[in-house]
Formats: C-alpha cells, structure tokens, sequence
C-alpha cells in the first residue's frame, strides 16, 4: 500500500446502509483471533460477500443485515475470564446457521449452558483429526485430515449439548454439531492453511448448510462498482492519485470504465520510484488508457529537500509533507474536480475503526498509513472500500491492467528513501535502482516473484574492501531482502535458492559500478522489521 491509497480520517463515510443488500452475505463476528480476517478472505473464496462485523454487533442489527449464516472466531481471551467479549445473547436464538471456530465454539457452548474450564495442557499445532464424512460440514473431505489447533480451553460438558463429528487423539470435540440447533463449532482453525481441506471445509460450511449461491463474482463486482459509481458522480470531475501500485491503478482503471474522461489521474514523480516505476505509470494510464494524466515532476525539490537527512523518521516527514504541497499544487490545475477517489481496501476500513459495524481498530497501529488530508476540501471516494487485497488484483485483471502491475510487490510511500539508508543522492539511488531492478528480474525469471510478497534491495550507509583484477576496491554494499508474509505485521525471510542467489550477486557486482559486495537477510519479523529504516 502506498501513502495515497491509505484510510484517511475523513473516510468514514459510512451511512448505516446495508451495502449489497441482496448478497447471501455471511458475517464473521470478530473476538480478536489474528487469523479472523482469514476466515472473510476464505469464505470470499468461495464467492460469497463476507463481513467482518464487530463482536458485540447487536442481534437487531445482525438481522437487518440478513445473514445467511454466522461465523464466531477465535480470540486470545478465555470465555470465562472477566471483559472477555462476548456477543449479544439474543444472537443465538436468530436461527441462523452458526460456526463456532475455537474461543466461538466456547462461547457458543457457553451461552447454551456449557461450562468452559482451562485445559490440562494447551494444544498448539498440527493434529490429525477423524472426522463423520457423512455430516454435511465435511462433504469432500477425507475422513482423516491434518488440521491446525491453536487453544488453551475446552467445554467440560459439550457432549450434553452437541454431537461430535470429529475427534484428534487428545479432543474427543474436534468438530461439534449441536443437537437441535444449525449450530457447529471447531476446536481446530479452517481458515489457515495447515488445515488441509479448511477451505473445503468452509465451503461446506457456507454452501450446503447457509445455503448461500456463490454470486459474488469479479465481474459483477465490477459492474456494480461502475453502476454505483455513475449515479454517485453524475457529471462531477474526479481526481485520483496514481502512485504506481495496484491499489491506484485498480481504482483509476475502474474509475476510468465509469466515467471516462471525468477523470483526472495525478502522478507525483518524487524521485524515490524503482526503475522504469514513471514510465510504466505514464504508459499505462497515459498512452493505453488515454487517462487525463497529470504527472507533477517534484524529482528535484524532493531530492534538495532530502539532502543531507540520514534519520528515517526525518525523510519521512519530508516526504509525506512535500507530497502533499506537491499535490496539491497540481490539482489546482483541475479546477472543476469534485471528488478525490482513494484506494482503501476492506483491511484499512476494518482496521481503521472507520465502520460502526465493523469491529473496533484493536491490533494494526501501523505506519503503513499516510494520505492526503480531508482539508484539500474533496469529497471521498472510495471504490474498493469492501475488497481484500486478492479481490482487487482480480479485478485489476478483469479491467485489464497488466500482470506485471497488478501482482507488483507493494512499495512503502518514502519509496527508495528509506531503503537508500544514510543520505540520499541521486547516484546513490541510481545504484539501488539497478540492483533492485536485478533481483526483481531474476525473481520473476526463475518464477519466484509471486511466492514472495515483497522482495527488495537495500542500499547500505557501508564501504567494504574488495578485489577487482589486481586492484583493491573500496565501495558500497547492497542487502537483498525477500519475505513471505500473510498480512506484512509477521513476516518469514524467503528460503532463496543458492543457485539464484549466485547469479544475483553476480549480476550485480559484474554490472553495477559502485558495489563490490552483496549480502542476503535472514531476518524474520518479529524481531526484524520488512524494511530496514
Ligand atoms: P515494516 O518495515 O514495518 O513494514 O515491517 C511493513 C509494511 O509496511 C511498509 N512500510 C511502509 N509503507 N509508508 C508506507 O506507505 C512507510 O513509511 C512504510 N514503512 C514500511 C513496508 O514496505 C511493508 O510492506
């Protein structure tokens, strides 16, 4: 995500409407489990619209949004502990099939009149679960699985209440179906990815017992999108920040099938981009689409600003502020525009806190935000205000865009400043381009790019010695940084194959003047941040 597509505070544009009122919607009531949004992302799978909602949403609300079924997550707290959330109780007489995943199944059983004691010892990892193939929770499913377990609580008497589907070694209730109501729960996670048929298994879930007809599809997203669009803009002008990432591109190219030439694309150049990062921009949304593309040239007021900082905090004040004036300036040149379309996604509304419904802003504090500020007087528009990540590179797809934009890694707002760490010159940063744009090409020759979600050079503030036919040299050192992370707050160092990072280095100290040493990260975050600054 960029500085222009972040939640701004005045995007809280929320009206109390229930969005896709004739979507089967699925809503996941979220009790603060680090994988719950994974449970929307898969449930959206299986093209059915799914919300996060907050956990406390109360029962009347939860009916005017028609659900057809309920999702309860997991959550780090135990059910009995005192201020451990709990939902509304009238939630459970709605009638509406129920999954209780983890801390949800408790609390399911709990409200039914369970009681939820700690555990002799907490189950944390893989387990193989057996489960009832004949129950429809489990329809394609083997009857023997590996599935992920994460919890520390169990219910004394579940077996008053529910049936149980599925057992491990040590849960006699891995799976539980209630006796009389379209209730389930699981003491395992479906959502994360060591659950072999997790997927298969909400699938069911959503499919067979809610009943939902998977119709939230790409396309008609798309046109809906398009739909809304036109009769929120009528004949206005709309001004969209292009900042060379997927989020802007998505929403201009979206935009641009609405409205055409109402809108107007502002593309700041602030001399931070990759290699060939301005030209592609102008390119794409310039030459292809034929976008009224205004591209404000700042490279030198960016880079005369930045002279001489060293601290990281310090360049990126410099750079949000200049972005901004910068801005600014250029949409004066557009004087009948009305509305600034922004790309927030689903996970910056969710997180923001920014929707009532939506649970409340508890565990992303992030400096990944930034944006423009409400006072340049525009109205918002926010397009992509209801799409994960992966919805909106499909629809990038289906507008068109190119495979290489849409599945580009994201770029921090700074840009290269903060991975050109000490001071920032233009020769500097013409040597981290080259080798950024080495590692990027011979990730995606060797079909690597997209298992990593972000991949990068780093240009470090050292000299090291080094030998170059019989001389000495003395020259700079570049870091290659490549992870794979689910949501970029943890985040694991990509195991790169020595093959390739040999022809990298090598690449790299052959044909870049300037450095004579390359060394790779092994750093996982936590303790290390993605980023070096
Ligand atoms: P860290 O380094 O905190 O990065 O592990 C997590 C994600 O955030 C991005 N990042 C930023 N994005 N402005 C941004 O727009 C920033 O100042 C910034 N710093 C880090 C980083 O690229 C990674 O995707």
């Amino acid at each position: 995500m960029t500085a222009q597509s972040a939640a701004s505070p005045a995007s809280t544009a929320y009206r109390g409407e229930v969005t896709f009122a004739d979507q089967d919607r699925i809503l996941v009531l979220d009790f603060g489990g680090q994988t719950a949004q994974l449970i929307a992302r898969r449930v959206r799978e299986q093209n059915v619209l799914c919300q996060m909602v907050r956990f406390d949403l109360s029962a009347a609300r939860i009916k005017e949004l028609k659900p057809k079924g309920i999702i309860l997550s997991g959550g780090p707290a135990s059910v009995y502990e005192a201020g451990s959330p709990h939902p509304d109780p009238e939630v459970f007489k709605l009638g509406i099939p129920t999954l209780g995943i983890c801390y949800g199944l408790q609390l399911c059983a709990q409200a039914l009149g369970g009681v939820v004691a700690p555990g002799d010892k907490r189950e944390f990892g893989l387990a193989t679960c057996e489960v009832d193939t004949t129950n429809p929770l489990f329809k394609d499913v083997p009857q023997s699985q590996r599935v992920w377990m994460s919890h520390g609580d169990q219910v004394l008497n579940l077996s008053e209440l529910f049936d149980s589907i599925g057992h491990t070694s040590t849960c006699p209730h891995a799976a539980a179906q209630h006796k009389t109501l379209p209730m389930y729960g699981l003491q395992f996670h479906p959502e994360v990815t060591h659950t072999q048929f997790g997927g298969q298994i909400l699938k069911n879930f959503v499919r067979n017992i809610c009943g939902c007809t998977g119709t939230w599809n790409i396309e008609t997203l798309i046109e809906r999108e398009i739909t809304s669009i036109r009769a929120r803009v009528g004949k206005r002008r709309v001004i969209c920040g292009l900042s060379g990432g997927v989020d802007s591109s998505v929403v201009a190219a979206l935009l641009f099938r609405a409205i055409g030439s109402q809108l107007s694309c502002i593309f700041v150049n602030n001399g931070l981009l990759r290699k060939g990062e301005a030209e592609e921009v102008s390119y794409e949304f310039g030459d292809h689409f034929k976008v009224d593309l205004h591209v404000a040239d700042a490279r030198e007021l960016f880079l005369t600003e930045l002279a001489g900082v060293t601290d990281p905090q310090k360049k990126r004040k410099i750079i949000g502020k200049l972005f901004i004036d910068v801005f600014k300036d250029e949409a004066k040149s557009i004087p009948d525009a009305h509305f600034l379309a922004q790309g927030t996604l689903y996970p910056d509304v969710i997180e923001s806190g920014a929707n009532p419904d939506g649970p409340a802003a508890t565990i992303k504090a992030h400096h990944n935000v930034g944006g423009l500020p409400a006072e340049l007087g525009f109205e918002l528009i926010e397009p992509l205000r209801d799409f994960f990540k992966d919805e909106v590179r499909r629809m990038g797809e289906a507008l068109g865009l190119p495979e290489q934009l849409v599945w580009r890694h994201p770029f921090p707002g700074p840009g290269l400043a903060v991975r050109c760490l000490g001071e920032i010159t233009e020769e500097r940063l013409q040597v981290l381009r080259e080798c950024d744009a080495i590692l990027i090409e011979e990730l995606r020759a060797a079909n690597l790019y997209r298992e990593i979600q972000q991949a990068f050079a780093v240009l470090l503030p050292v000299q090291t010695v080094g030998v170059m036919g019989d001389a000495r040299t003395y020259e700079s050192t570049i870091a290659l940084r490549a992870v794979t992370t689910d949501d970029f707050m943890t985040a694991d160092w990509f195991r790169m194959p020595h093959d390739l990072l040999q022809k990298i280095s090598t690449r790299i100290t052959n044909s870049v003047r300037g450095v004579n040493r390359v060394v790779y990260d092994i750093s996982s975050k936590p303790p290390s941040t993605i980023e070096w600054e």
